[in-house]
């Protein structure tokens, strides 16, 4: 029966990442690191709703897991280049999940000089290696500049990655390695797929650039969450071309970094997995370079989503319920959050989400949802895209709970406070233990930053 309930709800599936997560007997949400284990339910009733809860264990997996199978196809390809991950730190800059990917030997990638300035802060704490290496994507106004000055000659590799010709120009002089970004005339099936992009230059500026000093990379983020394996693969084997001709006068460039883009299956559809992912780049590395007989390059990899997204859980509480006019037997759960502040993507790019229950999970008696937020804007709302949530039909003695799955990624920093109702409270479960790591805001709180 148990086993059921497991099924119908998603959960033990690796293919979905959920197989950390189980249900106990009394039909509650319960999530397994090794042999510690958290009680979901447990947690909610003894921190409150709204609550994010943080597993820094699924990011130092999941991570692990990225770089020994690109290390593993690798050597199964004999290629010469090497494979090194960065940590895009706009995916979400919480110290835990810095900490974390940084502890499993990721490099960092940073986009502006409020994230540079956390890396400086770690290193002057003596925290990092001298061996980690920093990309700067972004504008480089004066003050990143100076950061990544200043690092580079206090002894940390910081690799400027230019993103317009401006830049060229002040980094001429720059002692150490630069890279540079281009904007990729090929097109990805993804969210992002924009018909114009600004971010890096053209191919043919690059190609008119000439000899560029210091050059060791060469980068593209081509979009998020990718949809198919061909739109990992096609951007790759068109920078070839570019890392091809770009090598004749620049020697030094031994690097190409694919940026980011590895997807999560948020709906929990069956997705391309990371082993197949890591066999096709390395194979298509390896065949393009005997294409344009070029040096194997180094590969970055900058997928930040993969890495933390199923690692963070959104959990409200279904304050009430009304019917859903005209909507055939669906009914609103009003929670105790707000998708607009706390999940924005619901709202902006209308992100689909796997919601489950954290309490009554064993009934057969479940309801066809539409979930509101808290604020007053008709648009605080997930429909699941106009079908339905299921959830368990709400009881008059018992409340109800339910979460959101993978929201580790953007959620946190893209957050806004609408209403001005507070951000959820946030707690790390790491080795057994939990810990506030953001307490709940009160209106003071709030106030203050509107100048009251
Ligand atoms: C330069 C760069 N690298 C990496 C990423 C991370 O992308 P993803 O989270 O889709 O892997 C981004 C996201 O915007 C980016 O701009």
């Amino acid at each position: 029966m148990k086993k059921n309930f497991k099924r119908f709800w998603k959960l033990g599936r690796e293919e979905f990442n959920t197989q950390y997560f189980d249900i106990t007997k009394n039909g509650e949400l319960m999530l397994k690191e090794g042999n510690y284990q958290y009680n979901i339910a447990k947690l909610v009733k003894q921190y409150g709703t709204a609550l994010e809860v943080m597993f820094p264990f699924i990011v130092e997996t999941r991570l692990h897991q990225l770089m020994d199978i690109f290390s593993a196809y690798i050597k199964l390809n004999d290629y010469k280049g090497k494979f090194y991950y960065h940590y895009p730190m706009k995916v979400n800059q919480h110290k835990q999940y810095v900490l974390s990917v940084v502890s499993e030997g990721a490099n960092l990638e940073t986009s502006s000089p409020n994230e540079l300035w956390i890396v400086k802060r770690l290193w002057e704490q003596e925290r990092f290696s001298s061996k980690i290496r920093v990309l700067c994507n972004g504008p480089k106004t004066e003050r990143y500049i100076k950061l990544i000055n200043e690092l580079n000659q206090n002894g940390l590799t910081i690799t400027p990655i230019i993103e317009h010709r401006d830049e060229l120009v002040v980094f001429k002089k720059y002692k150490s390695e630069i890279g540079v970004r281009v904007n990729l005339n090929v097109k990805v099936k993804s969210h992002w797929d924009k018909r114009f992009n600004y971010f890096g230059l053209t191919e043919d500026e690059i190609l008119k650039l000439g000899k560029i000093p210091n050059l060791g990379v060469i980068s593209y983020h081509v979009s998020s969450q990718i949809q198919k394996l061909d739109g990992l693969t096609e951007p790759v084997k068109r920078l070839f071309s570019i890392y091809a001709k770009l090598r004749q006068r620049n020697p030094k460039l031994d690097t190409i970094d694919i940026g980011g883009g590895g997807a999560i299956p948020y709906v929990k559809k069956p997705m391309y997995t990371v082993k197949a992912a890591a066999q096709r780049i390395v194979k298509t590395c390896k065949q393009m370079s005997l294409k344009y007989n070029v040096k194997e390059p180094n590969i970055i990899c900058e997928w930040g989503r993969y890495v933390v997204a199923p690692a963070q859980i959104t959990v409200f509480k279904v304050i009430t319920e009304k019917s859903v006019e005209n909507g055939s037997n669906r009914k609103w759960y009003i929670v105790d959050g707000s998708f607009i502040n706390d999940l924005p993507d619901t709202w902006t790019i209308h992100q689909q989400w796997h919601v489950i229950p954290v309490n009554n999970m064993n009934t057969r008696n479940n309801q066809r949802t539409w979930l509101a937020g808290s604020s007053c804007d008709s648009d605080d709302k997930y429909t699941a895209q106009g079908t339905y949530i299921l959830l368990p039909k709400l009881q008059d003695e018992t409340d109800q709970f339910l979460t959101f799955l993978d929201t580790g990624a953007y959620q946190d920093s893209l957050g806004a406070r609408h209403c001005l109702l507070a951000t959820p409270l946030k707690i790390i479960a790491h080795n057994g233990e939990v810990k506030v790591a953001a307490k709940r805001q009160s209106a003071e709180d709030i106030g203050k930053s509107f100048g009251w």
